[in-house]
């Protein structure tokens, strides 16, 4: 009796919190479906012909189903196509974080092959969703964004031979303490990172850890919790432990709407805690692309202890330090009370794989274990306000001039170098005979420098002009290269070196030889983004067919760089990759 009036009362306190949010704005529309369609979490998507004031589209717009398909939710079993621009658009009733979900399945059909499609999403004009976008079977994108526009457009770039769809679409209000303003980095220590509400998400991953799924209908705010298992690498180094929901309590200010009590009342915790000194950490592994940031929101609550002041642990991200001898029983005060801690990870900070980690301290310090109940990590807009790929929706690219153009910079200076190559070595053949007598290099070669038409010359100006747009630090002015440079690179123009013969007479190996493998060094800061050739040399980027902004500079100029060794004479061209 007094344990059934004790979790009465624990009840009471819970629900007495702020646990429940109604979404101002709550839009589920189920796409390309003739009627309404209720989910077995009993959510209702009503249809997008009869919500069409949604839909802003002029081209052909496709309804297909395939209802004799054995899909997990019934709302994959239609879809709508469009083959050219359509917007949805939702208006906003109270501006302030709102979750997208979009849902997507190649429905079967005689016409398109929506397997190979490709296709683009952009959400409130700026922020792109998805970039050249293929979803392969069942996939749902969930975003976070502080929408802060009296309508919320969400526009699908299809084409006549590469049309968009979308299965289905959320747009939901999230509640304000979703995500705070000031978040800590997790490197440097100490430092804030702040504007987060201008910031959009993508979640990744969301686990609860050591318990089972949760899906949306017994989510706080509808989202998804996946198990662990999977990311747990040795799943031998962990054990699961769990309570019931019900005992779980949150602080004054903390909400189930942050994580719903199941969250908390599952944790894993070191495999082997009861053997005498265990020292290892428990270890959480997943894939990320590192040329974003994140949010990792890391959820803790003391499960397993008997009473306070009996566990501290170590936390680790990315195999640095994220929370020194955590000491939940007096951060919380309290047994079985919800804590989160949100760190931002800067790109260069997420190494593949990365890695959440819990361990035991080294000191004697109270039992030797460490938990882990709950991880989101979410994905942050990279500097051009896009969530996938590097081009903003104004086709800017976050690594600075588009690869395509850095490209054909590239290709540009090293045709002009091979062509000034090629010129001197005609140039050396047709030498004066007394030139040696003369003691000057540069009395054969010197209409190469000699005006301002020159390549060397002109190279300052475009290089003066347009230093911004790159980042190398070797980018100096072009120099006269002494006889004895030339004829080294060139192994004194031995003709068993020519690799081309170009319009100005014979292409040399070992200039461009030397010229690449010296830029080895300035590689350090661009983020892998550069092929490599097997000898580790860095590679010119592919072109590839992305957008591309216009070139501000005439391609042809030829730059003439000079480098720190002496010999290379022109700049590589994964080297003006910066950012
Ligand atoms: C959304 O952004 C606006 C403008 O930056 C800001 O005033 C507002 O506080 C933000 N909303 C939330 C919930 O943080
Ligand atoms: C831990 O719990 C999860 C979810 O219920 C389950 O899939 C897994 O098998 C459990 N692990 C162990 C070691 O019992
Ligand atoms: C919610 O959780 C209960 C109990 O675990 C489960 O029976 C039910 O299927 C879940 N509902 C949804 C919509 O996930
Ligand atoms: C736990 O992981 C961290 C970071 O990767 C590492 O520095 C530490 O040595 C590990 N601890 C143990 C006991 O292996
Ligand atoms: C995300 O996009 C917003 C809006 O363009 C921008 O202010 C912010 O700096 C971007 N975030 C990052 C981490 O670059």
């Amino acid at each position: 009796m007094a344990i059934l009036l004790l979790l009465l009362s624990i009840t009471v306190s819970v629900s007495a919190k702020p646990d429940t949010f109604k979404p101002p704005d709550n839009y589920l529309i189920d796409c390309g479906s003739s009627s309404q369609t209720t989910l077995p979490d009993r959510r209702t998507f009503s249809s997008d012909s009869t919500s069409s004031q949604y839909l802003q589209y002029h081209g052909r717009q496709i309804n297909l189903a395939d209802q004799s398909a054995d899909l997990p939710l019934p709302i994959y079993k239609s879809a709508k196509v469009f083959d050219s621009k359509a917007t949805y658009s939702f208006h906003v009733s109270k501006t302030g974080w709102h979750w997208i979900r979009l849902h997507f399945f190649p429905v079967k059909n005689k016409e398109f092959k929506l397997q190979e499609t490709k296709f683009t999403v952009i959400a409130g004009e700026t922020l792109v969703l998805l970039h050249e976008y293929t979803p392969k079977g069942i996939e749902m994108r969930e975003y976070l964004t502080n929408v802060t526009t009296p309508n919320l457009n969400i526009m699908f770039s299809g084409e006549k031979d590469s049309p968009a769809f979308v299965n289905a679409i959320e747009v939901v209000s999230a509640p304000d303490m979703v995500i705070t303003e000031h978040i800590d980095a997790l490197f440097p220590v100490g430092k804030k990172i702040d504007g987060i509400t201008k910031f959009s998400f993508q979640k990744m991953y969301r686990l609860n850890v050591g318990g089972v799924v949760i899906g949306p209908g017994n989510d706080t705010l509808g989202r998804n919790w996946d198990s662990d298992q999977k990311f747990l690498k040795p799943q031998s180094a962990a054990k699961n432990i769990s309570i019931a929901p019900n005992v779980v309590t949150y602080l004054e200010g903390g909400s189930p709407l942050i994580a719903p009590p199941t969250v908390y009342a599952s944790a894993v915790e070191m495999g082997t805690s009861d053997i005498i000194a265990p020292n290892f950490n428990v270890t959480w592994q997943f894939d990320l692309d590192h040329s974003y940031p994140y949010l990792i929101r890391l959820h803790f609550c003391d499960i397993v202890s008997k009473s306070l002041n009996e566990l501290y642990f170590n936390v680790y991200v990315g195999g640095k330090i994220a929370i020194s001898a955590l000491d939940l029983s007096t951060v919380t005060n309290g047994l079985s009370v919800a804590y989160y801690k949100d760190l931002f990870v800067e790109p260069s900070m997420v190494s593949s794989p990365f890695l959440i980690q819990v361990g035991p301290l080294n000191e004697p310090m109270g039992t030797k274990n460490a938990i882990l109940n709950g991880v989101e990590i979410l994905r942050v807009n990279n500097s051009v306000n896009s969530l996938d790929g590097e081009f903003g929706a104004d086709g800017r690219s976050a690594m600075g001039p588009s690869r395509g153009t850095v490209a054909a910079v590239g290709f540009a200076m090293m045709f002009g170098a091979f062509a000034g190559l090629g010129a001197m070595a005609v140039k050396w053949q047709k030498r004066p005979q007394d030139w040696q007598k003369k003691n000057s290099f540069s009395s054969w070669l010197l209409p190469l420098h000699a005006g301002d038409a020159s390549f060397l010359a002109s190279s300052k100006t475009s290089l003066g002009s347009k230093k911004s747009a790159f980042h190398s630090s070797t980018m100096g002015l072009g120099r006269y290269l002494s006889f004895a440079e030339l004829q080294e690179a060139t192994k004194n123009w031995d003709s068993n070196s020519v690799i081309g013969v170009g319009g100005f007479g014979n292409v040399y190996l070992g200039v461009l030889e030397d010229g690449t493998k010296d830029q080895g060094k300035t590689e350090e800061g661009s983020n892998g983004t550069s092929s490599t050739l097997a000898n580790g040399a860095p590679l010119a980027p592919a072109v590839d067919n992305r957008p591309v902004t216009t070139p501000s500079h005439n391609p042809a100029e030829v730059q003439v760089i000079e480098d720190h060794s002496g010999t290379a004479m022109f700049a590589h061209p994964a080297n003006l990759n910066g950012r």
